[in-house]
């Protein structure tokens, strides 16, 4: 293995420099005027493989390309999937930024720019470790498939609709993804579960246009009024959500998980300084983890009505929306969250106003099992190359393709987070630690490795 650290030394600049590459692209999946920078940042990658000796492949469909690649078939070795999205959330608010997004400047050893951790720069970490066993050893101690996709951040509809069509390209014996946290700085971790997810629009329509709110208030339904009343009764003050059957499927935590979570080192007055707040809240009854991984939750994520520049305005305006998110725990059924939602709405939306519910992306929550070889040889690789052995942990975040991998291909992911709770993912000043690049890169490396050794096992 000397070698290959020696060629992980030697060209650690480079993989920083081509990571900064990658991080200028502004891949950003929400925004439909940015396709040809999605389409950019897929050809980068497909360069990569290309590089590096993996047969690769730009696949077009319904929305950005995938990049497939694949290095040479070796009989009898295990087959891994490795998943990676290129896509990037959008950047407002653009004035919170050090420096720009897209821009990459590095600052204390960390560089700074949209989807630096989420998922660019996590990423490439595998691509980079595919590399250096190429470039030493001449090939991989395993198969390694990628699929990369350009829409994980608005909800992987091209790749599971690809996914049922291409069951053979894309089977395998094992799906890593690196696309969340370690536990704590340099304490890894395996993710044994993610939330799932239901986002909507809501639109509220009052008077056919803005109105003096001293003439004609107190006659008519102000809809951000309305707006503020109907949010305020989808959860009730216990953090408990109020749609009809809304906890009926929901999978209650084991009293063996719990004690797991509650055996987990985690600071709360860290985590609550690091957000500077003075307090933390959720569903009465449930510790922090608990409801950051296991609980569903409800939250507004936009808010818009009426007038939002400098000074008074005396309105009532003729518009008010929300974009929500519900994040939902196993057994919870994506689909049935907008009718629920529907219900509800129907019951508090005051006369005098017209509402429109718009559906957006959905996707089940996943709760993977420890029982698994790979994840045992995972282990060894983490402790390898961090020192510490990993521990197990949920995270409350959403990887929509992984329910989709688990139907189509039957095979679970396993969640190696390289990224930090303050790496500012969807936030300004996204950021990635270099020596956490560089760190993941040996992980991966190792990580070929033990799967390898699991060859005829
Ligand atoms: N990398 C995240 C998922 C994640 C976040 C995993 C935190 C672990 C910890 C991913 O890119 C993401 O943000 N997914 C979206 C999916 C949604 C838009 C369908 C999410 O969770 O909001
Ligand atoms: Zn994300």
């Amino acid at each position: 293995m000397a070698t290959i650290d020696q060629y992980l030394e030697t060209h650690a600049q480079r993989f920083e420099q081509e990571l900064f590459d990658l991080l200028r692209i502004p891949s950003i999946s929400a925004d439909t005027t940015r396709k040809a920078d999605l389409r950019r940042a897929a050809e980068a990658l497909a360069g990569h493989f290309r590089r590096i000796g993996l047969a690769v492949e730009i696949i077009e469909g319904d929305g950005p390309a995938l990049v497939y690649a694949q290095s040479p078939r070796q009989e009898g070795l295990p087959t891994v999937l490795v998943y990676g999205h290129y896509d990037v959330q959008p950047v407002e608010p653009l004035d919170k930024w050090t420096t720009p997004p897209f821009e990459p400047t590095v600052r204390d050893g960390k560089v700074f720019a949209r989807g630096a951790a989420d998922d660019k720069g996590q990423l490439l970490t595998h691509v980079k470790s595919a590399e250096a066993w190429m470039a030493v050893e001449g090939r991989l101690p395993v198969n390694l498939k990628f699929i990369l996709e350009g829409e994980e951040e608005v909800g992987s509809s091209y790749l599971a609709k690809f996914i049922g069509e291409n069951r053979e390209k894309l089977a395998c014996d094992c799906i890593v993804i690196s696309d969340g946290n370690q536990f704590a700085p340099g304490q890894p971790a395996i993710t044994c579960g993610l939330r799932g997810i239901a986002c909507f629009e809501l639109i509220l329509k009052g008077p056919n246009r803005d109105l003096h709110s001293g003439s004609f208030g107190g006659t008519v339904t102000n809809p951000a009024n309305a707006l503020a009343r109907i949010l305020a009764a989808l959860i009730d003050a216990d953090g408990v959500i109020q749609l009809p059957g809304f906890h009926d499927d929901v999978l209650p935590l084991s009293p063996a998980e719990r004690e797991q979570l509650a055996g987990l080192p985690f600071d709360e007055d860290h985590y609550m300084r690091d957000l500077g707040l003075t307090a933390l809240a959720g569903e009465r009854g449930f510790t922090t983890l608990e409801r950051r991984w296991a609980r569903p939750t409800f939250d507004v994520c936009g808010l818009t009505s009426g007038y939002q520049g400098e000074g008074a305005k005396t309105i009532i305006p003729a518009v008010a929306s929300a974009k929500l998110s519900f994040r939902l725990v196993p057994r919870q059924d994506p689909h049935k969250i907008g009718p629920a939602l529907r219900e509800k709405l129907a019951e508090v939306c005051p006369p005098g106003i017209a509402m429109e519910l718009v559906d957006m992306h959905g996707t089940a929550a996943v709760h993977l099992s420890q029982d698994n070889p790979f994840m045992q040889a995972a282990a060894k690789a983490l402790e390898h190359a961090f020192g510490a052995p990993p521990v197990f942990t949920r995270e409350g975040g959403s990887i929509p393709i992984v329910s989709k991998f688990a139907q189509g291909l039957g095979v679970d992911a396993l969640l190696l987070g390289w990224g930090q709770d303050d790496d500012n993912a969807h936030s300004p000043n996204e950021k990635f630690s270099l020596s956490d690049f560089h760190r993941a890169i040996r992980a991966s490396v190792r990580l070929w490795e033990e799967f390898g050794r699991l060859a005829g096992a």
